[in-house]
């Protein structure tokens, strides 16, 4: 059985959201605990069903995106936060990425698959305990509402400081922006290796064949 409390506590991101980004102890970049083996068995990508191997599709192009925006946004910060023609290319390119391909991907996983997973993992007992069941689905869909506000903040500071013009100003703005950046990049590259590890295979587990069809239509 996978426990909640632990994933939740286990969860630095959410740790450092809480905190002041100023003061964050445990970097986000670096969470050795989070990565832990899933202890849900694995499935071979070749033996999931259509409709999981599609998400992992998309996840694998959203990490490509991810490893482009990271380096972009490491090298804004290393040359002081001059926006060339290469990185707004690629800033441009992330956050249309976001808007149009990410967006609709979690909007997919919540209208199919997360409902009907959600009453498989009730019925299975893996729910935690208390009046409200909650379950490793709720943890997700946690994770997409934080997706749309630090990708929206990101974005907002990116664009306030470019017109700030007091230099002062603009470098702690365009820092503010580089946090709240890299925060939204550890997150979404967390929560892809949960959905991989655990939630699919959980699915795979809990959805018959012919549940699996339905979904796709
Ligand atoms: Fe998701
Ligand atoms: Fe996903």
């Amino acid at each position: 059985m996978i426990n909640i409390r632990e994933l939740r506590q286990k969860d630095p991101i959410k740790r450092n959201v809480e905190k002041d980004l100023e003061q964050v102890e445990n970097s986000p970049m670096d969470p050795p605990e989070a990565y832990a083996e899933s202890t849900v068995e694995k499935v071979p990508y070749e033996k999931m069903p259509k409709h999981i191997q599609e998400l992992m599709d998309e996840h694998n192009a959203a990490k490509l995106k991810l490893n482009d925006f990271e380096k972009a946004l490491t090298q804004f910060k290393e040359q002081g936060y001059k926006l060339d023609n290469e990185i707004n290319r690629i800033f441009t390119e992330f956050f249309e990425f976001f808007d149009n391909n990410l967006l609709e991907h979690n909007y997919k996983e919540e209208r199919k698959l997360f409902p009907l997973l959600t009453e498989k993992l009730i019925t299975a007992g893996e729910h935690s305990n208390g009046p409200e069941k909650h379950t490793a689905v709720d943890i997700m869909e946690d994770d997409h509402v934080k997706f749309i506000q630090l990708g929206s903040l990101t974005f907002n500071l990116i664009g306030l400081a470019t017109r700030l013009k007091d230099f002062e100003s603009r470098m702690v703005t365009f820092d503010f922006a580089y946090e709240t950046g890299r925060e939204l990049i550890e997150l979404l590259r967390l929560h892809i290796f949960r959905e991989d590890e655990t939630i699919f295979p959980l699915a795979y587990k809990l959805i018959s064949e012919e549940e699996f069809k339905s979904l796709e239509k």
